[in-house]
């Protein structure tokens, strides 16, 4: 996004917000944390987290894009400078980019699942397969460094293109397709879902809310995926929201994201944990479960193969549009901070998330014991960085918070959001109070527990 323009459409920020939002975040993570973390108490957590902390958070985050018109790290200086507030603020840039970094190294990996998986239901290898079938194949996959390291250069080589040719012009048309494409083939797997497995099952595991069933770290993990699934806290709306269109309102943007992202995840779980219960797969197996599952489902429908092989292309796409926003907070710093060019940035970018993600492929194998982080937190080092993620995002997500609320002026804010007093109240006290309490609850009750 080298020169300042605003998106062609005065919808296309919601597009495109909703394309970095909608990834595998909602596919992918969102269901098998809410396997591992027992259910329903963690949605009522995620959930509510996404209500008073997410939406206002992420109004604050398109607010500040929009009002500086500029990439997140020189918009947080040109906020500070010409509000005169601490330059303090600017940690806001570097530690997004920071997050960005280590996340696009794990969802490059994960993405590249999709990449096998896609080509598996096209070859029709998985058609007709039963459980057990499907997750000895899942674990071959995972067995094979070469195999994960290969779908990961291609997906994060495919990221680095699209950014690299300007992505405007090929986002919006590719959004306007992908969604509702992805949509509809998720509305057939959920009707299979629920006809051939046990959807009371899924219903009453997601919805029955026993707060005693989570465990300190679950809520530190529903608080960071809430984060997570918005796309919050680390630069990448900030930097989409500079391009945002002036009519557009930040609160009803802000809430339609929100509702989108939250009914795809909640489809993906409701399938997921009826396939689960209707067939005697674990819920708490951990981040193979919606490779497991949903092959399952494409493996014994009838044209399977084929729904299978495009659900999993436009699980590719949807991951790809969230790619596409986390290599740009990074470019973006490492043009300002260090004079690069754009491509040069986006190349450093690509390659060394590409090592990084190595962690992430031999965390499924030959590190899967035994390494370093295992002994030191217990934890393989794909699990340390999605333990860091959960830190980071909120953790930006309360500066931003912070700032919007304590150091932007009423005018400044109300210039932006254009709304009556009463709403503006209303936000101002979630930024305020509501959020950063939320962020320091959950860190000052969960973070001394994992380290004693
Ligand atoms: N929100 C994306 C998802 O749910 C992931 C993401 C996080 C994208 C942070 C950009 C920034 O898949
Ligand atoms: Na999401």
């Amino acid at each position: 996004m080298s020169s300042r323009n605003i998106w062609t459409h005065k919808g296309t920020f919601l597009l495109a917000a909703v394309g970095s939002a909608v990834g595998l975040g909602n596919l992918w993570r969102f269901p098998y944390l809410v396997g591992e973390n027992g259910g329903g108490a963690f949605i009522l957590v995620y959930a509510v987290t996404i209500a008073i902390v997410g939406i206002p958070i992420l109004i604050a985050e398109t607010l500040l894009g929009r009002s500086s018109r500029k990439s997140p790290i020189l918009g947080m200086q040109h906020l500070t400078e010409s509000h005169g507030t601490s330059r303090g603020w600017r940690t806001i840039g570097w530690m997004g980019a920071a997050a960005a970094f280590l996340i696009l190294s794990f969802y490059s990996v994960i993405a590249g699942w999709a990449i096998h998986y896609s080509m598996q239901m096209f070859s029709g290898a998985l058609a007709g397969a039963d459980a057990s079938e499907i997750s000895a194949s899942f674990d071959t996959l995972l067995a094979s460094p070469s195999l994960l390291i290969l779908y990961h250069t291609l997906f994060i080589a495919a990221s680095g293109l699209i950014v690299g040719m300007g992505v405007h012009k090929g986002i919006e048309g590719g959004l306007r397709f992908l969604m509702p494409a992805l949509f509809l083939i998720l509305l057939v797997v959920l009707g299979y879902a629920v006809m051939v497995g046990d959807a009371g099952a899924a219903l009453s595991f997601l919805f029955t809310f026993n707060l005693a069933d989570l465990s300190l770290e679950g809520w530190l993990e529903a608080m960071g995926q809430s984060f997570f699934t918005l796309s919050l806290g680390m630069g990448a709306i900030m930097a989409y929201g500079a391009y945002m269109s002036d009519e557009a309102s930040l609160t009803r943007t802000a809430i339609s994201i929100a509702l989108v992202d939250t009914l795809i995840a909640l489809m993906a779980g409701v399938a997921i944990f009826a396939l689960v219960f209707g067939s005697g797969l674990e819920a708490g197996q951990g981040p193979g479960l919606m490779f497991v599952t949903l092959p399952l489902a494409f493996a014994e429908l009838p044209g399977g193969s084929v729904l299978g092989g495009v659900f999993f292309i436009l699980v590719i796409g949807a991951a790809l549009t969230s790619a596409i926003s986390l290599v740009e907070p990074v470019a973006a710093w490492l043009v300002e901070r260090f004079g690069f060019s754009r491509p040069l940035a986006v190349l450093m970018m690509i390659v060394g998330c590409w090592f990084l993600g190595l962690l992430t492929v031999f965390s499924f194998n030959v590190w899967s014991q035994g390494t370093i982080t295992h002994e030191l937190f217990g934890r393989s080092p794909f699990d340390v960085l999605e333990f860091i993620t959960n830190i980071l995002m909120p953790l930006g997500g309360l500066l931003i918070a912070l700032f919007a609320g304590w150091a932007l002026t009423r005018e400044q804010v109300m210039a932006q959001m254009a709304t009556n007093a009463t709403w503006f109240a209303v936000w101002q006290f979630l930024v305020r109070f509501v959020a950063p309490t939320a962020v320091a609850f959950v860190f000052l009750r969960t973070i001394p527990q994992i380290e004693g």
